[in-house]
């Protein structure tokens, strides 16, 4: 039996801040409501120059010094954004590029904020399939620049960052490793998240510009109400396939979009905020790199242990929604 493990984590984040306060003189918001409403404080933006090629790149740096991998070791790297640096060529071919991992196969993944969940379960059937010994996915979204800071229902949500996961074939009598992976898709609520042009659906033009129409739009209400709902369901079919219970769950990372939508999960699973991992208050809702953030930035502090059990799930444009079991380690 190989088991597929993490067996390092990475994260890059823009040191420029965003406050409520800041946002308080752009759009008429209040430092409460945003507060009470999302649980957002603050979160990072990215300097103009900045690309998710470069944020993805500064992530990865990390996850492979602390695996100790040589980006020539690296087999595949699966890079998952809404943001990529342009259409085409994948933005996973500009970090192999940067990376020099020159015996890497590369694409992108587009499942919204469920990319790392959805790359993480990729990354795992390739190592088993493939005779692959790394793999790297990388999350990244600049959400900021597909942001309208004259939309005052989106503007106040979204902050940017990338995660990093190296990921590899442990030990056969290890215990470490993906558990279960679960994923799940209802494009039915496909308009309810999205940017409508730029695409071949809409290619930008003059008038798509003057219409705002290379922003995010969304339905927050609807996109609150699929959420509470899909991120149960999701949890406890991971659940049974691990063969485990709430109770068994050391660390539980729940996507990082609204603070109430985390309390809800909390409740509706019985698992207490001491072992839920919050980044949501200081950085706002990354995507598809809030989850791989919160696991690098807890592994870095201390706060994820060899042997914990560690429940993921987020969701997001698709709509998708996605989780993931694993038991923290390298053996
Ligand atoms: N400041 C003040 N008032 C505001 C603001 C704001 N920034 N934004 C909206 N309001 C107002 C609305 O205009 C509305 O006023 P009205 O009643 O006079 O019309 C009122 O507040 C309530 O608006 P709702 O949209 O109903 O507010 P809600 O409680 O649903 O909260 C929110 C909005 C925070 C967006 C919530 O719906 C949410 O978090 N939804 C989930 C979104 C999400 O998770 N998105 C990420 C998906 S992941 C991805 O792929 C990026």
């Amino acid at each position: 039996m190989l088991n597929v493990q993490i067996k390092a984590m990475g994260h890059a984040l823009p040191t420029r801040v965003l406050t409520n306060s800041d946002l308080e003189k752009m759009v008429d918001t209040s430092n409460d409501w945003i507060i009470e409403t999302t649980g957002i404080i603050e979160r990072r933006i990215a300097e103009d120059s900045t690309s998710t090629s470069d944020l993805c790149y500064d992530a990865a740096v990390m996850a492979l010094h602390n695996a100790k991998v040589k980006p020539e070791q690296l087999d595949l790297i699966i890079v998952a954004t809404v943001t990529p640096d342009m259409p085409f060529p994948s933005t996973a071919c500009i970090v192999q590029k940067r990376l020099e991992a020159w015996n890497a196969a590369a694409f992108d993944l587009a499942a919204g904020c469920s990319g790392f969940l959805y790359a993480l379960s990729v990354a795992e059937k390739f190592l088993f399939t493939n005779g692959y010994n790394y793999v790297l996915v990388v999350t990244s979204d600049i959400l900021s620049k597909i942001t309208d800071y004259t939309d005052r229902n989106t503007c106040v949500l979204f902050g940017d960052g990338a995660g990093a996961a190296v990921l590899g074939r442990g030990n056969s009598s290890g215990d470490a490793g993906i558990l279960s992976t679960y994923l799940t898709a209802d494009g039915r609520g496909a308009d309810l998240l999205y940017m409508p042009a730029g695409g071949s659906a809409l290619p930008a033009s003059e008038q798509t510009v003057r219409e705002h129409l290379h922003y995010l739009k969304m339905n927050g209400r609807e996109v609150f109400r699929f959420a509470s709902k899909a991120m149960v369901e999701v949890s406890e079919n991971l659940l049974e396939k691990a063969g485990l219970g709430y109770q068994d769950i050391d660390v539980f990372i729940p996507h990082q979009a609204n603070m109430r939508i985390i309390k809800t999960a909390m409740k509706n699973m019985q698992i207490a905020e001491a072992k839920t991992l919050i980044t949501i208050d200081k950085l706002g809702n990354m995507s598809a790199a809030s989850i791989p953030v919160a696991l690098s930035m807890a592994v870095s502090e201390g706060k994820v242990k060899p042997g914990d059990v560690i429940l993921m799930v987020a969701f997001g444009a698709g709509l998708t929604c996605a989780g993931a079991i694993i038991r923290w380690g390298w053996n």
